[in-house]
């Protein structure tokens, strides 16, 4: 044990979100000591499917399956105690043990109030609405900077927490003419609090000891991203973006992990693209083989149930968010979605007008008007099933071509993880 260096890996989402991230953590995870979700709320989804089921897990770690992993809330997120108790009863009820989880006291709360003031702003903001999950992460975070929000370890001291709720409501009734409305009554929360206290009480823990202590001890860690790093509130594609820092530096922050810890980032993407909510999508196919790709790979959102808009890989975003983010290591996830097609395409730069684009344009009015240029390079034969590949390196030649098409967004990356079918094994590494 002794002299053993902490290996510490971020699994960054590398587009829109729903890269199929839940899927690379559980694998990860069936290894780790740690896995730490850092940042964003229960607007993410994970699906993960393994031989106790199928799960859509929104806050609690991918890494809740293994009972000898421990699993971290941090100080990152945006925590609606509403939804992890509906979440830690439904993993209960299954006979998975949640003994292994503890939060921060530093995340903050979301209740009710901020979904009901995130509906509303959608409302307000007319065409420029973002389309966002409506689960009030964004509020949240406003009022996190705004240094009104309500931190976890309010939870352990229930009068305290309400007086701190009936200050920002009244603050909000003031401000917002809400006088009336339900969810900006602070006696409203009071038996949440008190369920919250009851169940979450004993996970609730300062982080920072503990985690600096697994580093001592040279544990292995697995820091789960949410979202995709499109979604980046600094760096994705504002204003069409999350509300919390989705790249690898947002979950080094939201975990409190020193950075120089870092020892891999693995970038995962899907072997194609898509989008939930609004937003410019060069490679957006709006026409049968979309629809096809949507219907064969379920892409419906895992928080929201909605339609997801399906396109072509996009090698441009995928470099951009290589420049990023620094992967070390890539996961090209649902190969298999692609089986049956007969002809793929990828896109490495853009038209605008007159002019070609090598480069990513987190502008949206300008993205919105960027269409994708295929190079006859750049089109790949398909393939009709993943054959009895055990490895990366044994793919069927076609997906092994299309996966090196991928592949030239990463310079100096590592093309680690192939992704060939919902379960825990159907996970295929670089041999
Ligand atoms: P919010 O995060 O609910 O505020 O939504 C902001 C934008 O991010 C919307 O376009 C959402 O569809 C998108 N979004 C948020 N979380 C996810 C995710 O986990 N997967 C895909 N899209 C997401
Ligand atoms: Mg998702």
């Amino acid at each position: 044990m002794k002299g053993r260096k902490p290996s510490v890996t971020a699994v960054v989402g590398g587009q829109w979100g729903d890269e199929g991230k839940g899927k690379i953590v559980d694998y990860l995870a069936s290894k780790a000591d740690v896995v730490v979700r850092s940042q964003g709320g229960d607007n993410a989804g994970h699906t993960v499917v393994n031989d106790q089921g199928k799960f859509a897990l929104h806050l609690i770690p991918a890494g809740i399956f293994n009972p000898d992993t421990l699993n971290v809330i941090g100080a990152g997120v945006a925590l609606n105690p509403k939804t992890l108790l509906r979440e830690l009863a439904e993993l209960k009820d299954r006979r998975v043990s949640v003994n292994n989880l503890i939060i921060s006291p530093k995340a903050h709360l979301a209740f009710d109030y901020h979904l009901y003031l995130d509906r509303r702003q959608e409302d307000l903001r007319g065409s420029r609405r973002i389309e966002t999950t409506k689960r009030g992460v964004g509020p949240t975070y406003m009022d996190k900077a705004e240094r009104i929000g309500l931190p976890v370890r309010l939870l352990l001291d229930p009068p305290r927490c309400l007086e701190a709720l009936e200050h920002v409501l009244k603050l909000k009734r003031d401000q917002l003419g809400l006088a009336d409305v339900p969810e900006f009554q602070a006696a409203s929360y009071e038996d949440l609090i008190a369920e919250a206290k009851s169940i979450l009480g004993d996970m609730i823990t300062e982080t920072a000891p503990i985690l600096s202590r697994e580093l001592a001890k040279g544990s292995s860690f697995v820091l789960e991203g949410a979202h995709g790093a499109l979604l980046d509130l600094d760096h994705g594609t504002y204003p069409m973006v999350t509300a919390s820092n989705s790249t690898v530096g947002g979950l080094l922050v939201g975990a409190g992990l020193p950075p120089l810890c870092l020892t891999k980032v693995v970038g995962v993407f899907k072997a194609y693209q898509t989008r939930v909510g609004a937003g410019g999508m060069p490679t957006e196919l709006k026409n049968a083989l979309g629809d096809r790709i949507r219907e064969a790979g379920h892409e419906y959102g895992t928080t929201t149930g909605r339609p997801r808009r399906v396109g072509y890989f996009d090698g441009v975003a995928a470099r951009y968010a290589h420049q990023i983010n620094g992967f070390t290591d890539i996961a090209i996830t649902r190969l298999d979605t692609l089986a049956g097609i007969d002809e793929l395409k990828i896109c490495h730069s853009y038209q605008h007008g007159q002019q070609r684009i090598d480069d990513f344009q987190v502008d949206d009015a300008v993205l919105q008007h960027c269409t994708a240029n295929y190079e006859p390079d750049d089109v790949y034969s398909g393939w009709d099933g993943i054959g009895d590949a055990s490895d990366c390196g044994s793919l069927p030649p076609e997906v092994s071509q299309y996966c090196a098409g991928v592949m030239k967004a990463f310079p100096g990356a590592r093309f680690s993880y192939a992704g060939v079918g919902p379960e825990r094994d159907s996970l295929l590494s670089a041999a």
